[in-house]
């Protein structure tokens, strides 16, 4: 009784909204991603986790060509993105990204941080994009700080803005690289929850977290990397509950138990990322 999702097909919007097939990224000598296939469905959130310097962000990097893959292709929405034709602008469009670092602009106001790229990029007039501004500061509950400058705004208001900034785009693709690791602990939830609110809108969204709650709770599926591999993937309840792999156990027991094992900069963390060092 699947004949939805032939009809689907026919019209090419039954395909993934990311597919990534075998992604090599190296930096000189360093192979860093070695051979990345996956796929991300139409409205599914993906929480990639593992080790400090795995490959996290450069994967999320290379799927909207701020890092330029070695090998392999990325497609979003059907198109190759990596398709040395393509218009890297357009793709950009239809991808929001949100870092770790919110780098908002800080010398102009909140709505105007969410109006000038629109109106720069999409080419779009004043009113509208106010009027786009105004439907996404809503959306992360910031209605009533369009006229702060960042640097009035806690950490947490900050990434929401950040999110509405991207939203205000029009994005089909969110992609979150540690959207929650630079804020402190009570402004983690805040934002959490607005990014719990675009996966129930049915937004598809890679997400790099250490928030195994939030994993566990809001992700389709969980996606461990390590060495520049994906190790094991699959539901949260499996990867995270029931990790198959020692390298995954090995990773969950010092994310989920930090006191239990040494502090960064120790043997502990050091076995993570090979000769890598920060
Ligand atoms: N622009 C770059 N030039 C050279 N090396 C890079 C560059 N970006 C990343 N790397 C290297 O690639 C490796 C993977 O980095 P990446 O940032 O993707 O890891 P990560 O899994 O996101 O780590 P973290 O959890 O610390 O953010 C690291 O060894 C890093 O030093
Ligand atoms: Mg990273």
């Amino acid at each position: 009784m699947s004949q939805k999702a032939e009809t689907v097909e026919s019209t090419g919007a039954g395909g993934p909204e990311i597919e990534i097939r075998g992604l090599h990224k190296s930096f000189g000598d360093n192979e860093v991603l070695r051979g990345i296939d996956l796929e991300v469905a139409r409205g599914e959130v993906v929480c990639v986790i593992g080790p400090s310097g795995s490959g996290k962000s450069t994967l999320l990097r290379c799927v909207n060509l701020l890092e330029e893959p070695s090998a392999g292709q990325v497609f979003v929405g059907g198109t190759e993105v990596t398709d040395l034709d393509v218009d890297i602008d357009a793709v950009r469009r239809r991808i929001g990204m949100v870092f770790q670092q919110f780098n908002l602009f800080p010398h102009v106001n909140v709505t105007e941080n969410l109006t000038l790229p629109q109106r720069r990029v999409l080419r779009r007039n004043k009113s509208r994009a106010a009027a786009v501004a105004r439907e996404n500061l809503e959306r992360v509950g910031l209605s009533d700080k369009a006229d702060a400058y960042p640097a009035q705004l806690s950490g947490g208001q900050q990434q929401r803005v950040a999110i509405a900034r991207a939203l205000s785009m029009g994005p089909e693709v969110m992609l979150f690289d540690e959207p929650t690791s630079a804020l402190d602990p009570e402004l983690v939830g805040e934002v959490l929850a607005v990014m719990r609110l675009l996966a129930a809108e049915g937004m598809t969204m890679m997400v790099v977290t250490h928030e195994m709650s939030f994993a566990r709770e809001v992700a389709d599926r969980v996606v461990f990397m390590d060495g520049g591999v994906i190790v094991e993937q699959g539901p949260a309840a499996q990867v995270v509950g029931a990790p198959q792999h020692e390298r995954t156990r090995n990773f969950l027991t010092r994310i989920l138990d930090p006191a239990a094992t040494d502090k960064p900069g120790s043997d502990a963390a050091a076995d993570d990322s090979g000769t890598d060092k920060t």
